[in-house]
């Protein structure tokens, strides 16, 4: 076991923040992984899992031992009947998400097209149940394997212990307690195509295919997201940086009397989620900058980093955003990444 000590996460971390780990370790196998685990308890290091970097915000250095899975693995069983086209996935932690998505569509298999393009790896894919164009990965998703951290014990997980909601996991709310190394999902002929949000539907009427494909569908939703959502290898960012909010409708009811284009989506709860970027790009924040940090020009709901900034300047910032939102509609944003 080689631990790197005093490492830089700067590329580690899509926001580009240079804090460092106290200790580091890239685990390729789950033997290797407990062993890993074991170590780290009996000195009593704080873990930390590190997938992609893509939905953390750094503040300050991480202390005790970051684990980085780099395991790349897919399989694929044919889980149907005679005839029938269902596989399931057995993908490893550390795959890339869009590797995956673009394996699935390379095999012409139905289910992850709109998906496509979210930063980020398959590990943490589950963590805060990644989902675009009407899809989330619960929507997908068989079960999942996993490592107790404090007992150094497998677990697996099916869809209902997961309790996957809105950008929300079991793995969420027990912060840290997990690594997840393995994620099964179900794709093929059970996945039908999902084109009713509004942008990926207008966009595939343009698009004038005469036949739709899993590889069409993606291919159009890569063009929208490269149209309105930062590269983060090109400027750093985290994606969108706020949940939607979710109200009751009497105080949609209320909102809409006062604010008539206010973009909001009814829930089959009967609660209403609003457009977060609609909220702060109606403040005129779209495209502001103010010293590294900014609001990106074609998506208000998300924040950039353009260099020379730390987590804590970027919390500041994204601070007098949620005031801004919240004296002028009554609505409290939530920070939607990881402070760490
Ligand atoms: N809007 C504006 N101004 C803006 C941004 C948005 O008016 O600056 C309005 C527009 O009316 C637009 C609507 O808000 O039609 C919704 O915008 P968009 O389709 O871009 O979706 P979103 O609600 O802002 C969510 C996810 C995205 C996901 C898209 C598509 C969250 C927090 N974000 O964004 O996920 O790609 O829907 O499904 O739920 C991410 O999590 O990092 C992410 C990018």
């Amino acid at each position: 076991m080689q631990f790197e000590e005093h490492k830089s996460l700067a590329t580690l971390n899509t926001l580009g923040f240079s804090q460092h780990a106290e200790r580091y370790i890239e685990v390729d196998n789950d033997e290797l992984l407990n062993e890993v685990v074991a170590y780290a308890n009996q000195k009593n290091w704080p873990l930390f899992i590190l997938g992609g970097g893509s939905n953390i915000v750094l503040t300050k250095d991480i202390s005790g031992l970051v684990i980085r899975l780099t395991s790349e693995t897919i399989h694929y069983e044919n889980r149907g009947e005679e005839n029938s086209w269902l596989f399931r996935l057995i993908c490893s932690a550390g795959v890339n998400w869009h590797r995956l998505v673009r394996d699935t569509m390379s095999r012409g298999l139905p289910g992850l097209e709109n998906l496509s393009l979210i930063p980020g790896s398959t590990g943490a894919a589950p963590v805060q149940n990644i989902g675009a164009y009407g899809v989330e990965l619960a929507d997908r998703f068989e079960s999942l394997r996993a490592l107790h951290l404090p007992t150094n014990e497998w677990h697996t997980f099916d869809l209902n212990a997961c309790e996957f909601s809105y950008r929300d996991s079991f793995f969420k709310r027990h912060g840290g307690e997990y690594c997840i190394t393995s994620v099964n999902l179900l794709v093929g002929n059970d996945c039908p195509f999902e084109t009713s949000y509004e942008s990926l539907e207008q966009a595939l009427v343009r698009r004038n295919a005469e036949e739709l494909t899993p590889s069409i569908i993606s291919d159009t939703v890569c063009s929208i997201r490269q149209s309105k959502l930062p590269d983060p290898a090109q400027i750093c960012n985290v994606g969108s940086f706020f949940h939607n909010p979710v109200i009751p409708a009497e105080q949609y009811e209320s909102l809409k009397q006062r604010f008539s284009s206010i973009v909001a989506y009814p829930q089959a709860d009967g609660t209403v989620k609003l457009a977060a970027g609609w909220l702060i790009d109606s403040l005129g924040l779209r495209g502001q900058r103010e010293g590294n940090m900014g609001v990106y020009d074609k998506q208000a709901l998300v924040l950039v980093h353009h260099g020379g900034g730390d987590g804590n300047e970027l919390l500041s910032f994204a601070d007098r955003i949620r005031l801004g939102v919240r004296e002028k509609y009554g609505i409290e944003l939530s920070i939607e990444p990881q402070i760490l």
